[in-house]
């Protein structure tokens, strides 16, 4: 298996805690254990928790957590893996083959991108496109009908969108499932940001429109919760069952600890406090990015994000992302994603889930180097 680099993670995992701002988190900041536990009696179950192999799909109880989120699921659709991450690697794992040809919605998280072509796949992008119009990060659904053939195994999606910040509607979602529905193609839906919205409204779920969706999600976005390392898929139980063989080979199991906090983190009260605190993160913060994209002179164009701490956003200075990025972090130790990192150059994805003062004084120290760099001209910009 020939696997091409991971770029944004691969700069991620180098760089992020070595800078001093990292605004590459797509993420709000993370609580700490002693937040998380509100009663102490929580502390005592934490430390007299054994080091043992926890079960290795997850605790029936977490199991049943995550269930109750997916209304009609049981714990057995239900497998607890180590982060989002680990969900997508065994689903992609199990289901591309060599000649199989997957759509990808992107932008994306290439991690899905990278697999699929890893394991032998060919990969059909499905574009968004920015919609002046509506400042809304826009599908064709018949692009997609026009890209899946009978030889698509699976259509990739991610919504709420990362690097966007868009979320599919009801009826985007719908049409997805019936367009696969043609030839028995099965849906991935990354959904690791629903609960992270900016206007509260949760984003609709792929879960329960057709017999062949795959959900994946976890801790690590709306919940602030990413060092717990706790994802899932949900997914059919035949399927669930197939793909915790493969779990076998990875992981084997989540930490016992991890398994534990996690449970926490999903009583239906707590669980509301969290969601409750990220978006008050992101509706409070979105406006100190905002705020500063538009005193930049009129060199960046942005469509305002629906959910999670990231706005992707268009600049017309002359200078590749990448090298874009290569300054920020080498002259001013700040961590950006360069849209190069998702196909699209003259784009940084920012991520604005820190804390304020924080996220003030990373953006001044943008605003420094930008500040050495020309506008593109009109024509370079066409
Ligand atoms: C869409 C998406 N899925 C999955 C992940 C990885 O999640 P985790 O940290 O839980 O492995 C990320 C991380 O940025 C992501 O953006």
């Amino acid at each position: 298996m020939k696997l091409e680099p991971f770029a944004m993670e691969r700069m991620q995992s180098t760089y992020e805690n070595e800078v001093e701002f990292n605004l590459s988190e797509s993420g709000v900041y993370p609580l700490s254990v002693r937040e998380l536990l509100a009663d102490p009696r929580e502390m005592d179950g934490l430390l007299d928790q054994a080091l043992v192999y926890t079960q290795s799909n997850g605790t029936r109880a977490l199991r049943a957590s995550v269930a109750a989120l997916y209304p009609g699921a049981t714990a057995d659709h239900v497998e607890v893996t180590n982060g989002g991450s680990e969900a997508n690697y065994i689903v992609t794992w199990k289901l591309v083959e060599p000649g199989d040809e997957v759509v990808l919605m992107v932008p994306n998280y290439m991690q899905t991108w990278g697999l699929a072509r890893a394991f032998g796949g060919t990969v059909r992008e499905w574009r968004l496109r920015e919609d002046a119009a509506t400042r809304r990060w826009d599908v064709d659904t018949d692009d997609l009908a026009r890209l899946v053939t009978p030889k698509t195994k699976l259509i990739i999606i991610c919504t709420p969108n990362n690097p966007t910040g868009a979320r599919l509607t009801e009826r985007e979602l719908d049409t997805i499932c019936r367009v696969a529905g043609r030839h028995g193609t099965w849906v991935l839906s990354d959904e690791i940001y629903r609960g992270a919205e900016r206007d509260g409204r949760e984003s609709p779920s792929v879960w329960g429109r057709y017999e062949r969706v795959i959900v994946t999600s976890g801790l690590s976005k709306a919940y602030g919760l990413p060092g717990l390392r706790i994802g899932w898929i949900v997914a059919p139980p035949e399927f669930v069952a197939s793909t915790w063989s493969y779990h076998d080979y990875t992981t084997i199991a989540p930490g016992a600890l991890s398994d534990l906090l996690a449970r926490v983190a999903l009583v239906p009260e707590r669980r509301q406090v969290l969601l409750g605190r990220t978006r008050a993160i992101v509706r409070d913060n979105f406006p100190v990015l905002e705020q500063w994209l538009g005193s930049q002179a009129g060199a960046f164009e942005w469509i305002q994000p629906e959910a999670g701490a990231i706005c992707f956003a268009r600049y017309h200075y002359a200078i590749n992302s990448l090298e874009l990025a290569h300054r920020l972090r080498t002259e001013k130790s700040v961590l950006i994603v360069p849209g190069d990192h998702f196909g699209m150059d003259r784009f940084i994805r920012f991520g604005y889930g820190e804390r304020p003062d924080y996220l003030r004084a990373g953006l001044a120290r943008v605003s420094e180097v930008l500040a050495t760099i020309p506008l593109a001209s009109a024509a370079a910009r066409a």
